[in-house]
């Protein structure tokens, strides 16, 4: 009775709820409809997103944020600018030097780090490093000449501006594997108290590809600005090679880079407070440009050491150790043919034997059985190769 009583009175506005529910209904089936269009669209534009990301790259250099959110950046190699915009949580990561991948569309995809990662990775920068002549046994003519083609123009400019003498530009050291050209390029460094900047030529090329060039570029800057500086391109023969014009893209891009380190030599003054070393194994590979007069004018062999300094690197490795009666001569005479490096191994070796043993020194047997391990480790090395 109370129910009919309800529904009597409810009558009119149960109608207009019912006419409301079915527009409501209606629009909701209209955005339904739109969901499914705007989930379709998302979809698209998702897919064109990924084809686009995976387009060819470019590489820029952020130049600057602009106050309105905009980028200012640089394209690498052709050096174009242009401002663009970034999605909010790119923009965060964004500093200028930073280094960026951008679409053809000029849209930056991603951050790749910035330049100063880059330097650090491929340079290696010390400071006067700690290493003295008498750290080296040996190759005390090779010596002299690398003091007074790098060493004297940095601390004694005077002298040769007198005598009205260029010292040589760039000073290339040949010559085996670990027989000492890092070592005198440190120690010259050293006793110049000069900034030591190494780069390695391989590293350069198959670590860093389409950045050769740049680095280059910025590994003479960072010299000028920790003037004075010794760089030291190791493994040369990686960006000099001659030419082999296969047409492959690794090519050219080596190609690119030895032609900036050329520009840099040709641009670089003689007498300035930079001067330019570099290492290699391949003296007979190098490309004939890298020696002409005003680039690496200055060639200096490092040869195997002889008895008498294969005695001194000895002594020079075994400096610090506890050493019983050892025949020293007797184990440089044994050790022909063998470089620095492996003499100071065997060193090491002879040390790491008398701390097994627990013994109170190292002694001829430690010594004598260090040889036969290096040597035989150099044997299998070298089949290795073959
Ligand atoms: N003449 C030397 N006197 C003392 N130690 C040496 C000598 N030559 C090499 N060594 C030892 O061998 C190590 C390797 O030498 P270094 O790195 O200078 O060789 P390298 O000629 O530059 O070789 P690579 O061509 O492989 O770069 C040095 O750290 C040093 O301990
Ligand atoms: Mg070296």
């Amino acid at each position: 009775m109370e129910e009919t009583a309800v529904n009597n009175t409810a009558a009119p506005s149960e109608l207009k709820y019912q006419i409301q529910l079915n527009e409501l209904e209606a629009s909701l089936l209209d955005l339904k409809v739109k969901v499914d269009e705007l989930t379709k669209e998302n979809g698209q534009l998702k897919r064109e997103n990924n084809q686009l990301k995976r387009m060819p790259l470019f590489v820029a250099v952020v130049v600057d944020i602009l106050e309105n959110g905009e980028i200012y950046l640089r394209q690498q190699g052709n050096n174009q600018e242009y401002l663009t915009n970034a999605p909010e949580e790119i923009r965060a990561l964004l500093k200028p030097g930073a280094k960026v991948a951008v679409n053809n569309a000029l849209s930056i995809v991603k951050v790749i780090g910035n330049i100063y990662d880059s330097r650090v990775r491929v340079m290696e920068l010390e400071e006067s490093p700690a290493i003295c002549y008498d750290q080296i046994g040996g190759l005390a003519d090779q010596i002299k000449e690398v003091r007074e083609a790098v060493e004297y123009p940095l601390t004694k400019p005077e002298i040769f501006r007198r005598i009205g003498v260029e010292p040589p530009k760039g000073i290339l050291l040949y010559g085996a594997p670990g027989t000492g050209k890092t070592l005198i390029a440190k120690a010259v460094a050293h006793e110049a108290k000069a900034t030591f900047i190494r780069m390695s030529g391989s590293e350069l090329v198959h670590k860093f590809i389409g950045e050769g060039a740049g680095l280059v570029r910025e590994l003479f800057q960072l010299a000028r600005e920790r003037a004075p500086a010794i760089v030291f391109i190791d493994e040369i023969d990686a960006v000099g090679s001659m030419r082999t014009n296969d047409g492959t893209s690794g090519s050219a891009e080596v190609q690119r880079t030895l032609m900036q380190l050329l520009a840099e030599m040709d641009g670089f003054d003689n007498r300035g407070d930079v001067r330019i070393m570099a290492a290699t194994n391949r003296a007979d590979m190098l490309d004939p440009a890298l020696l002409r007069p005003g680039r690496f004018d200055r060639l200096i062999e490092i040869p195997l050491p002889d008895k008498d300094s294969r005695l001194q690197i000895l002594k020079i490795h075994s400096r610090k150790m506890h050493i019983g009666s050892v025949d020293l001569e007797k184990i440089a005479t044994i050790t022909e043919n063998s470089t620095g490096a492996e003499l100071e191994a065997v060193c090491r070796e002879a040390g790491m034997m008398a701390v097994r043993r627990e013994a109170d020194d190292v002694g001829m047997n430690d010594f004598m059985d260090a040889v036969r391990k290096v040597k035989n480790e150099t044997v299998a090395d070298n089949r290795m190769y073959t």
